[in-house]
């Protein structure tokens, strides 16, 4: 996820789109640029790092430019550095994009075959040569476009503008966000709201598809058919702090929500569903190396840690590889005498916990091959281990962890199948059965959503609880787990998740009448044992809250309260059960008071011991 802005105005046109981009940064902050035309040349300044190391690099004789682009930049494919940093330049064009280009590669190798000379490693690079190639058709600019973005599968929202027409500015999207401020004699092109909503908050939020070409004074949007489109102009009421959060109130709400896009994002690329294959070639590692794994051992902390919990049931039920897991502040200190052929897999969002990445430098001493699946490009692990597979969720802003950890869960799924794929050890159907499952994730995520209005009055009816249990069974025993740390480290509520078998060996002493004691219940084969479970808590007059993607009807009987969470497989409902348990955290710590983005104690990436 990038923050991409474009303006042409009276304005000096550099200061608008800097000023926009630190509006941006909450989008992606690896590295940044601009591109301005100026006495009818492109001008562009781009570096690696924050705006602020750009922002030195910019002088005065930059002040005149009416027209400019910008970016900063959320790696994907390329690490952050000045050359694959924003604008891409070819010929007369100058380009930002926001978005994954999944075959970008083929693309490329046409284009060097045809001499166009590459200077990054970006799937970017490939649009602004495209654009190129056509304008050297004679084709009009708007033509060239439209016939560059046919090309490209994937995401993408970009802006671009080429010297030879000095008062036009062009942006296409295509399942990556662009909005448009319109003024008089002024036109802004963004990413998101927060960009411009100081100069301007009469906009058009371009659909899939669209194109829109702005000069100062008029713009017209076309279908990629060069069929122009009627538009109409909305008013944004947001402050521009809400804008940042696009509207929610808080980043954290904002990434629960954006979780379908980040698993729709995670997994673009990597499955061919049809084929019934998984792209290797993004895991870093090949069928033939994955073939030769015995033993996995999976490495994290926190919400990462509970990632790696589910992760070991899908390899261990998918693949048939034993998996061993463990928090990696414990692992770092065992001296673990490896299994031979071993797998080392750490799992970090950030890719600067210390922890982690001592357990990961001791599997490298030791001559274990390290795998990371991390979220952000250019991170100390993903530099470190030996192969790397990126969750593209986008920045992740709040300290408590979501759209990373359900992406993990994806990650390590689709790690799952390309080693039954690579040891064959699981039927074809079954696999195009996993990978078409996964296919339905983001839409049932999205579905999964629509439960916050529930989940808001179950929070009004619990917030002032000083305990809860959080119980599950199989994969909801991680569930169950990563629930209870949402809720007490944003609400400051004591919560412990726990294996629901487990209740009997002790803790079951502290239900007594009114105990909270939320159920994680899939319609698998713990089903009837967990179903025990219940009644032994409604025995003792505990207060039992069941999430459950089965509708038994004895369960709905039971529960005190009962939501229904529609699901997939028991793999993929792991995902599915933490968006409303996520919801339910961030409902009771607002209630609570809690600052929800910020909890006390806490940072968003533990880099020291
Ligand atoms: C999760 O909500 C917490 N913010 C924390 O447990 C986090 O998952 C842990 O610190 C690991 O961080 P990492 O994934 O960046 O390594």
């Amino acid at each position: 996820m990038c923050g991409i802005i474009g303006y042409i105005g009276e304005k000096n046109a550099v200061s608008v789109v800097i000023d926009g981009l630190k509006r941006l940064e909450y989008r992606g902050y690896d590295s940044a640029g601009i591109a301005c035309l100026l006495d009818g040349k492109i001008k562009t300044v781009k570096c690696k790092g924050k705006i602020k190391n750009l922002e030195a690099l910019i002088d005065d004789t930059l002040k005149d430019s009416k027209m400019a682009i910008g970016h900063t930049r959320w790696a994907t494919h390329g690490k952050p550095s000045d050359e694959n940093a924003h604008p891409h330049c070819s010929g007369s064009i100058a380009l930002v994009h926001n978005g994954i280009i999944e075959n970008y590669s083929e693309i490329k190798k046409e284009l060097q075959k045809e001499g166009y000379n590459f200077v990054s490693q970006t799937d970017t690079e490939v649009i602004a040569h495209l654009v190129r190639k056509y304008r050297e058709e004679n084709l009009s600019l708007e033509d060239a476009v439209r016939k560059a973005v046919k090309r490209l599968k994937g995401s993408y929202a970009i802006v671009l503008m080429d010297e030879k027409e000095p008062d036009k500015l062009i942006g296409v999207r295509m399942e990556s966000p662009l909005v448009v401020g319109i003024s008089d004699n002024e036109k802004f092109i963004a990413s998101d709201v927060p960009a411009f909503l100081n100069h301007c908050n009469k906009v058009i939020f371009l659909e899939d598809g669209e194109m829109i070409v702005l000069n100062k004074k008029d713009f017209k949007v076309y279908n990629l058919e060069g069929k122009e489109k009627k538009k109409e102009l909305v008013t944004i009421t947001w402050t521009a702090s809400m804008a940042e959060k696009g509207g929610f109130k808080h980043f954290m709400l904002k990434e629960i929500y954006e979780q379908p896009r980040a698993l729709s994002d995670t997994i673009r690329g990597r499955v061919l569903a049809e084929e019934g294959e998984i792209v290797f070639e993004e895991f870093g590692l090949t069928k033939d190396e994955l073939k030769k794994v015995e033993k996995i051992y999976l490495v994290a902390c926190g919400t990462s840690y509970h990632a790696c919990l589910i992760g070991e049931y899908m390899i261990e039920n998918i693949a048939k590889v034993p998996v061993e897991v463990d928090i990696a502040s414990e692992f770092r200190y065992r001296n673990m005498p490896f299994e031979r052929n071993s797998l080392f897999v750490a799992i970090t969002q950030s890719g600067e916990t210390a922890d982690t990445l001592a357990a990961l430098r001791y599997a490298k001493k030791s001559g274990v091959k390290t795998l990371t699946i991390c979220n952000v490009l250019g991170s100390t692990a993903s530099r470190e281990a030996d192969a790397v597979f990126y969750t593209h969720s986008g920045p992740e802003i709040g300290v408590a962890s979501t759209k990373a950890f359900t992406s993990q869960i994806v990650a390590l799924y689709i790690l799952s199948i390309g080693l039954s794929i690579a040891k064959e050890n699981s039927s074809k159907t079954l696999i195009k059965n996993l990978l078409e499952e996964l296919l339905l994730l983001p839409r049932m995520a999205e579905e999964t959503l629509a439960l916050d209005k529930k989940i808001q009055a179950l929070a009004k009816e619990v917030y002032r609880k000083p305990n809860f249990l959080y119980l599950g069974r199989g994969l909801n025993y991680p569930v169950a787990l990563e629930g209870a740390l949402k809720l007490k480290e944003i609400s400051y509520i004591h919560a412990e998740g726990y294996a629901a078998g487990e209740m009997k060996h002790g803790p079951i002493a502290l239900v007594e009448e009114g105990f909270p004691v939320i159920f994680i219940v899939s319609e698998d084969s713990y089903l009837d044992k967990t179903v025990s479970n219940i009644e032994e808590i409604k025995a003792r007059d505990g207060f039992v809250i069941t999430f459950s993607s089965s509708n038994m009807a004895k369960i709905r009987k039971l529960s005190d309260r009962f939501i229904y969470v529609k699901g997939i497989n028991s793999y993929l409902n792991t995902v599915l059960f933490s968006i409303p348990l996520q919801l339910l955290a961030y409902h009771v710590a607002l209630l609570r008071g809690c600052d929800v983005d910020q909890p006390r104690n806490l940072a968003k990436s533990v880099t020291v011991e």
